[in-house]
């Protein structure tokens, strides 16, 4: 009995927490869900706050948090889409969540293998401000010949068709150029949608949906009006931004120079290099905007090669001539001196008979006697400083 209605007294205080009803996922645009539900008409909600968590499992997983009761989310659904979402209750800081209600959209419809493969898109901003947009693909390995593929673009609420196709040998598409779209050209990682279905008699075309973030796949602009000059061995180059929405410290150059008579390549970002002034110099230069703006796109195309400077085949002639002056000079200046140092040195030092015999002599005791000998003519440095006792000896030598 008394278990009994302490069960009861909990059941009371902490109510139970009901997940969700009605969840359903809508395909509201080019590959964009509406997931939507509705409370638990059973939930008590005293003094209680409802949020929901939402799990999103594939394509690519996901979880938030949200107070309203629906959502929109961009993903590529050609192999379907699949989400959960349960409640949760905050009562007096205390959360607690319900069990999770799933909801899945199937893969679309189509032969294995039918969709295209290796999309690759790009966007270039046109002169107006407009930006085009390119993309190239593969017909899927099993798509038959007679495929005709289809391609969209999605920018926020736009949705357009590709309006000129490139085709390949068997006339299927393989290439859509738009010359102009909405895609703003100074916007920061939105995205653009890319859905390409098919239609064959021979089978079902799966669609296939692709999301680029529109920084990402801008190819930006040459730089403009690049101008060279070699002064001394100051190569300076000077261009203006490519056209583009972003201002000039969003951009970094790549700088591609090759000294055409060495052969030597710089390939740099600066654009003030000290050169040889005697060769002649090919110049490119492209560009791309850099970590500062915004994420980096992808380089432009190498700017028109430009030439400056001229081969001086002579001058290095010239330069081991002037070397082989110098160096002559210097060594006729150098024996002059040398010859100068000596004829003062014989004034200083006369030249003084050579004792000879002093290591060859025969006679030990002689020479012991002449060392002692005042009228010796002894000159050694070594012998003074032995402090001989000859004071004749210094008057004699100087
Ligand atoms: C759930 O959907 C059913 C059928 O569409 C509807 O009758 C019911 O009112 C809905 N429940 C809520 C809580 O909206
Ligand atoms: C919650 O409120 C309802 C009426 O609004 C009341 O009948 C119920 O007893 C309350 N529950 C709790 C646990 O306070
Ligand atoms: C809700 O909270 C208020 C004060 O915060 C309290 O007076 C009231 O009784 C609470 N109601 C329920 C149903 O818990
Ligand atoms: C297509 O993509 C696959 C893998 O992504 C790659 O191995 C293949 O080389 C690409 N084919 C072409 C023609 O680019
Ligand atoms: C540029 O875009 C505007 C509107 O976005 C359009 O009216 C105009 O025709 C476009 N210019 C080009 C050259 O495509
Ligand atoms: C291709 O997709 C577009 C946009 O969803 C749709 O309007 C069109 O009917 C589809 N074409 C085929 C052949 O499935
Ligand atoms: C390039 O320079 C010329 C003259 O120096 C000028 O008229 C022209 O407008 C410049 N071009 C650009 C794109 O700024």
């Amino acid at each position: 009995r008394v278990a009994l209605s302490f069960k009861l007294m909990w059941v009371r205080i902490v109510h139970a927490v009901l997940p969700p009803v009605n969840f359903t996922l809508t395909v509201s645009a080019l590959a964009q869900v509406l997931l939507q539900w509705e409370p638990n008409p059973a939930q008590e909600q005293n003094n209680s706050t409802i949020r929901y968590d939402v799990k999103i499992l594939s394509p690519e997983p996901e979880e938030y948090d949200t107070r309203r009761t629906h959502s929109v989310r961009t993903a590529a659904l050609h192999n379907g889409f699949s989400a959960r979402v349960r409640t949760l209750l905050l009562q007096e800081g205390i959360p607690r969540s319900s069990n999770w209600v799933e909801g899945n959209l199937p893969p679309l419809p189509g032969a294995t293998e039918t969709s295209v493969t290796n999309l690759s898109c790009v966007t270039h901003v046109t002169i107006p401000g407009n930006v085009s947009l390119r993309c190239t693909w593969l017909p899927g390995q099993g798509a038959p010949e007679d495929t005709k593929y289809f391609l969209f673009y999605r920018y926020e609420t736009h949705t357009e068709e590709c309006p000129t196709y490139t085709k390949d040998k068997w006339s299927r598409n393989t290439e859509c150029r738009f010359a102009s779209t909405q895609i703003k050209p100074d916007e920061i990682d939105n995205l653009v949608v890319i859905h390409i279905n098919g239609s064959s008699r021979h089978a079902a075309i799966k669609p296939f949906q692709q999301l680029f973030n529109q920084n990402a796949i801008e190819k930006v602009n040459i730089p403009r009006n690049i101008s060279i000059s070699l002064e001394q061995n100051d190569l300076l180059a000077t261009w203006e931004k490519p056209i583009s929405p972003f201002h000039e410290e969003c951009f970094e150059h790549e700088f591609y120079l090759i000294n055409l008579k060495s052969g030597n390549q710089i390939s740099s970002s600066s654009f003030q290099l000290w050169v040889d002034a005697s060769s002649r110099y090919s110049i490119r230069i492209r560009a791309n905007l850099n970590h500062i703006c915004r994420a980096p796109g992808v380089w432009s195309d190498w700017s028109d090669t430009i030439y400056v400077g001229q081969n001086k085949l002579e001058s290095s002639t010239t330069w081991i001539l002037t070397l082989l002056c110098v160096c002559t000079s210097c060594t006729l200046l150098l024996a002059a001196i040398i010859c100068q140092i000596n004829h003062v040195w014989s004034k200083l030092f006369p030249p003084i008979p050579t004792p000879s015999n002093k290591f060859r002599d025969p006679f030990p005791t002689d020479y012991e006697r002449a060392r002692t000998c005042p009228s010796s003519t002894e000159t050694e440095v070594g012998s003074l400083a032995e402090g001989l006792s000859c004071s004749g000896l210094d008057d004699s030598v100087f």
